[in-house]
């Protein structure tokens, strides 16, 4: 038997719904195979803090180091309710776990699966992977507020490149492109954003040196989102800042048949530290509560990360479970618990 040690942080919203399923369909398929699973929950997020004023501490973080991999829902406090400080629970859970686990490489896959309705009249094959940068860029929190509150504010977010940091996500991308249909777009601002755009644009044209069979170009964010729109086919690995690489994956989910379809992977490429598995979209305070999220995502995460711990084969079950279930279920509206059922469905051989 081979072993998997997870810790689940369900979080805020509709994280603990989705993750729910998604944990449901993960022992189903570890109970048809060798896995041994094991896995602990942390029941940390906004309800937590408002218990203990508390995100994540240094005993959490310990703990949380010696597991093979994480789980996370989402987290978000309702923005109705005033009590906690807006971001807080994001930066100091999300972006502390991304920081602190070195997770430099954000990896968000699209793919319009038959089945899935795209709001594009004519979408095409849409089948690309994101490389978002996960540890710098504007996220790092570098600035702050001169004469804060006043009419003669001053408000500075200071991006931060480092060579070390670009060179790597980089690296991964056109490892990357060449597993797949060997095209890789790198999407900046360099025109405005000058200094991290030379960066970027340094080491992608270095690297490409090196992936002779990779063809490349570049695409301002702006006009990416117009292909992200008219053509999306066009793209195969795209690799980007956190910025921008959090924005355009939005539009992804969007045009991919929802964000409940998004999952990703925040990838500690080195192995020091365990990588931590997502749906791209937040806790979704408007639909929390009505068991009407669409768990599809988290269940998707849970294939990414199986097949980061080497469990191809169980990964690749809940992929194509997924894609038999949606082909099944075109255009109707289900329950979050439906959604799972009807996938377990597909795994255990019943439907
Ligand atoms: P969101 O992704 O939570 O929601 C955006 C829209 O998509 C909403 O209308 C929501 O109902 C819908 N949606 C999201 N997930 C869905 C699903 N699984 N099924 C069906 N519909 C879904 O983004 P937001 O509203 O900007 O943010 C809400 C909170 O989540 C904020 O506090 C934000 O900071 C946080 N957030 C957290 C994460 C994370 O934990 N990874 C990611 C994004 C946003
Ligand atoms: C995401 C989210 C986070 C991000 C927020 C909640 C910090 O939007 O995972 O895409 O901006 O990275
Ligand atoms: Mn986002």
């Amino acid at each position: 038997t081979r072993s998997l040690d997870l810790a689940v942080i369900p979080g805020d919203g509709i994280g603990p719904e989705v993750v729910a399923q998604a944990l449901r369909v993960l022992q189903t398929v570890a109970s048809s195979s060798d896995i041994d699973l094991a896995q602990r929950e942390y029941p940390l997020g906004a309800d937590h803090w408002r218990a203990t004023g508390e995100t994540l501490t240094e005993d959490t973080m310990h703990a949380l180091r010696q597991h093979d991999a994480i789980l996370f829902g989402a987290v978000g406090a309702d923005p109705r309710s005033t009590d906690i400080p807006s971001g807080l629970i994001e930066r100091e859970m999300l972006l502390k776990l991304r920081f602190s686990f070195d997770h430099y490489i954000n990896l968000r896959p699209s793919k319009l699966l038959p089945g899935a309705t795209s709001p594009l009249s004519n979408p095409g094959e849409i089948d690309f992977v994101v490389v978002r940068e996960g540890t710098e860029g504007p996220y790092v929190g570098n600035g702050g507020r001169l004469r804060a509150d006043t009419d003669q504010e001053i408000a500075t977010e200071v991006s931060l490149n480092t060579a070390h940091g670009v060179e790597r996500l980089v690296r991964y991308a056109f490892e990357l492109a060449q597993t797949r249909r060997k095209k890789l777009t790198l999407i900046h601002k360099t025109n405005v954003l000058v200094n991290a755009g030379k960066l970027y644009s340094r080491y992608f044209n270095a690297i490409a040196a090196e992936y002779r069979d990779v063809q490349t170009d570049y695409l301002h964010i702006d006009a990416a989102t117009i292909f992200m729109t008219t053509d999306p086919a066009r793209f195969d690995v795209i690799v980007t800042d956190n910025l921008f690489g959090d924005i355009i994956t939005d539009q992804a989910g969007a045009i991919t048949g929802g964000i409940g379809y998004a999952a990703s992977g925040n990838i500690n490429a080195s192995g020091e530290f365990p990588s931590m598995f997502e749906p791209v979209h937040g806790s979704a305070p408007d639909i929390a509560g009505q068991n009407i999220a669409n768990p599809t995502a988290a269940i998707l995460a849970v294939a990414l990360l199986l097949k980061h711990r080497g469990f191809e084969a169980e990964g690749a079950k809940i992929e194509q479970a997924v894609e038999k279930d949606l082909a099944q279920h075109i255009g109707e509206t289900r329950s979050t618990d439906a959604i799972g059922d009807d996938i377990i469905a597909v795994l255990t051989g019943e439907k």
